[in-house]
């Protein structure tokens, strides 16, 4: 096959990175590999690799590499051909059989299929296969996959392996002389049978090179240097304390004690703890430095690389930050560098810093942000249970760090909080009374400015207050055709770019308002492969839809959204090609936690948007893994909210290096489950919004300017976070200063499911609230906008200067996306033409 240059430079780049996403979890000195002498390879994921999650965050690259492939173009010798051939057609069956029931249930239930089956995953199923083509060396690669529409279970195959993958596992760690078990997974799978392994690598969903780097890092040319962004731990062991994957309303009981912040609060040992990562080498940290200049704290340390080979370590900056009036979780991340490469032997000195204010904690009592008065203990190490307290930073007395106000609404329970015992380690009381205690002046600590908010063009507002309040309601809508609503099924509302998910109103063109286009992600640019151009326009050819829907979907229905099987062409015209590169998951990225790589992520991103015409990606995802069941948490991050607004923030900011090119952050906010997605209402307190689900977007935000911000399905508190003025307008406009659109997730006309507790978000409201655009956007939803307009709708009203701010946000970045020069947009009507 023959690759674009950029193709092949896209590439080259992630394989020179993407082993740090690799967490090396296991690891007895038998790896890397000396040779390609023969390899016995096992498991779903060597032929059935998975490159990333289903839904709209799955990539349509052209092709991947799987383990196998990669094996064998890295001159492996694969001694267990037929072991792959009988399992693939074992799970060949099973899935049959999966799509079968789904039909038959979709049938007894007088559904269409597609709304059972979306987001559906086949559980891997048990087999029966003669371990043939055993050899000294044998691979293990066990895949999950997940996605959109649907959360994951706690059942063998899903979460937990199946008895037939314990059984072979555990013979060949056994058998054979050196043997590693690799985990191509997009989130956690309880390993509690499968401990005793000696190697055990996540190797998780790596995009277009997925088994190239697998390949790599077996045999040395490249080595694991990522850590878990995300506790692994038995299934038992997480907490039960809040709800998870109710269908109506899901208590967020648990309050801040989130992953790590929970089990080190209640002293509970994980299988894995965050932050914890091997490599084929180890590292000293020494001689930890702490200052403090105003209430800028730095921690200065050396990190030696004591082992024999090669690696890269990634060190962590805790803080315990003192108990008062407000309990406080055992510890939270505060900082972390990744060092350079360091040969055996080698050093390199580091620095991490952050600012005292950033530990502020929200005390409901009073709305403000708080740092309460005593000892905020620093710990530094290789992972959140392998640290050493390098210094303290006392404060004498409380201070009030920022005055905010009451948002996101009240739920109807007082959060948890962990009794007082908490995980400690021999020697922690000696390390405390040695530390070097600075003392904060509080005079330092700054009390938060309002930001500042960019004018806006004055001919941008005029050009608005000119149009008619149908032309505004059109602004504030997608790009929807009144005789086609339904084709707004996910990753294919665009018009102008084939297998784009939507774009705003082209009606306006004529009166000097540009319509953008917006593409999925986050692992990569998500559009049709191909596409063709006639006198009709463009069309995609093969499958827009996300490939594991489609065996939902019958002909009829394919017909009517105007899709077509893979290889059928829908029209005559000249074909042109759309290859975009899929990248890792968002999970994977997070896991490198190299700054560096994401926002060259985000860089390759913004180059293929400026290849196909794409204004705005709709990514980085980056919700907080609350539960290792959420279906999505592949596309999103970290349970940690710092990690993930800075993962967040490097992607923002190679995206947007590109002029013309915007991100779309999502989902704002606490859309942790898949369970009835569009109607879930997630019921949370005031400060674990604040200090856990909100934490990430303010990083991103402040750190990145994201041109545009995806509100979520979910409700927060009984109202959708489209209809939320408060999370909206005073926190994330007033406190935080964005000054980019908000749109709303895609709520597709014609695509309803039945009766639920809670209504769907509706156009007007959101408008009311400051969802400047409804995405993809309905005749239903103009005619909405229209009566709430001229006080006919029974819901809400809408004064003419509401629709007039949010029309006005809408132009506004659309004159930003569209005023650079150079882009190559347009350029398929231009060709066609
Ligand atoms: C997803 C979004 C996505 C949108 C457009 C929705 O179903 O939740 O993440 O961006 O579809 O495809």
């Amino acid at each position: 096959m023959e690759l674009y240059p950029y193709e092949l430079e896209h590439f080259e780049i992630l394989r020179s990175y993407a082993a740090e996403c690799m967490v090396l979890l296991k690891e007895n000195g038998d790896f890397p590999l000396e040779n390609t002498d023969q390899i016995a390879l096992y498991g779903s994921g060597a032929r059935q690799t998975i490159k990333g999650g289903t839904g709209s965050g799955d990539v349509n690259s052209r092709f991947f590499v799987t383990v196998e492939q990669g094996l064998q173009n890295a001159g492996f010798n694969i001694s267990t051909k037929k072991w792959m051939d009988g399992y693939e057609e074992i799970r060949r069956q099973a899935h049959k059989k999966f799509v079968a029931d789904i039909k038959a249930k979709a049938h007894a239930a007088n559904v269409p299929a597609i709304m059972l089956g979306m987001g559906a995953v086949m559980p891997e199923p048990e087999y029966e296969l003669p371990l043939e083509g055993v050899k000294d060396t044998a691979v293990y690669v066990l895949s999950r996959i997940s996605g959109e529409g649907s959360d994951r279970n706690a059942v063998s195959g899903d979460f937990k392996l199946t008895q037939s993958e314990i059984r072979d596992i555990l013979i060949l760690a056994n058998t054979c002389k050196r043997f590693m078990l690799v985990l191509n997974v997009g989130g956690v799978v309880d390993l509690t049978p499968v401990l005793k392994v000696p190697n055990i690598l996540v190797l998780s969903q790596l995009g277009a090179i997925t088994g190239d780097v697998l390949a790599d890092v077996l045999l040395g040319k490249s080595y694991p240097s990522g850590k878990l962004t995300t506790t692994w731990a038995a299934g038992e062991d997480y907490s039960q304390i809040g709800d998870f994957g109710n269908e109506d309303d899901t208590r967020y009981r648990e309050g801040v004690y989130v992953g790590y912040r929970y089990f080190d609060s209640i002293a509970k040992t994980p299988l894995f703890p965050f932050g914890f990562g091997l490599g084929y080498t180890q590292f000293s940290i020494d001689d930890p430095v702490i200052s403090l200049e105003g209430s800028h704290v730095n921690v200065a340390a050396t990190v030696r690389n004591i082992g024999s080979a090669s690696g890269k370590d990634v060190v962590q900056l805790y803080v315990s930050v003192p108990s008062g009036k407000l309990d406080q979780p055992y510890q939270t991340l505060a900082a972390f560098a990744k060092t350079e490469e360091l040969k055996a032997g080698q050093i390199q000195h580091i620095n991490m810093n952050f600012v005292m204010e950033e530990l502020a904690s929200f005390d409901t009592a009073r709305a403000v942000n708080v740092l309460e008065a005593g000892d905020y203990l620093l710990r530094i190490g290789s992972s959140s249970r392998d640290t050493c307290i390098c210094g303290i930073v006392r404060l004498d007395h409380e201070v009030v760090t920022q005055q905010l106000s009451h948002a996101g609404g009240t739920p109807d329970f007082e959060d948890w909080k962990p009794q007082s015992q908490q995980w400690t380690y021999n020697g922690e009381a000696e390390e405390i009374a040695r530390a070097k205690v600075l003392i904060l002046n509080t005079d330092a600590l700054s009390t938060a400015s309002q930001p500042s908010i960019p004018e806006i063009d004055p001919k941008v507002i005029q050009l608005v207050n000119d149009l008619s309040n149908h032309e505004l309601a059109w602004l504030c809508l997608g790009n929807y055709r009144s005789d086609n609503e339904s084709s707004s099924v996910i990753g294919n509302a665009g018009f102008a770019v084939a297998g784009a998910a939507g774009e705003t109103t082209d009606r306006l063109q004529e009166k000097g308002i540009p319509s953008y286009v917006m593409a999925d992600g986050p692992a990569g640019l998500r559009l049709s492969r191909q596409y063709g151009a006639d006198e009709q326009g463009i069309y995609s050819v093969g499958d827009a839809v996300p490939s594991a829907f489609i065996d939902f979907m019958d002909e009829n229905l394919m017909a009517a959204l105007g899709f077509k099987k893979s290889g059928e062409m829908a029209r005559s015209g000249k074909i042109y090609d759309q290859y975009c590169t899929a990248l890792p998951i968002g999970t994977a990225l997070a896991q490198s936690w190299n700054l560096e790589f994401c926002r060259t992520c985000g860089d390759i991103v913004g180059d293929e948007m400026k290849r196909f015409g794409i204004h705005l990606w709709l990514a980085p995802a980056f919700n907080i893994h609350r539960s290792p069941f959420c279906g999505r948490n592949y596309e999103y991050f970290s349970e940690d909210p710092l990690i993930s607004g800075k993962v967040a923030a490097a992607i923002t900011l190679g995206v947007q290096s590109h002029p013309g090119c915007g991100v779309t952050i999502k989902h704002y906010v606490c859309n942790n489950q898949e369970t009835n997605r569009f109607r879930s209402n997630s019921v949370v307190s005031e400060r674990a919004l604040r200090d856990i689900y909100l934490r990430g977007f303010k990083i991103c935000v402040e750190e990145a300017r994201p041109y545009a911000l995806m509100t979520s399905y979910n409700l927060l508190n009984g109202v959708h976070t489209s209809e939320r003025e408060d999370i909206l307008k005073d926190i994330l406009r007033e406190e935080w200063g964005f000054d980019g659109i908000v749109m709303s997730d895609w709520v597709v006309a014609g695509v309803k499911h039945g009766v639920k507790k809670y209504p769907y978000a509706t156009a007007a409201k959101s408008i009311k609230a400051g969802n400047d655009i409804m995405m993809p956007g309905s005749e239903a939803d103009h005619s909405d906008i229209m009566a709430a307009l001229a006080g006919t709708n029974e819901m809400v009203t809408l004064t003419r200067d509401e629709v007039v701010n949010c029309a006005i946000r809408v132009a506004q970045v659309g004159f930003r996306l569209t005023e650079s020069k150079g882009r190559l947009f347009n350029i398929i009507v231009k060709d066609f033409e």
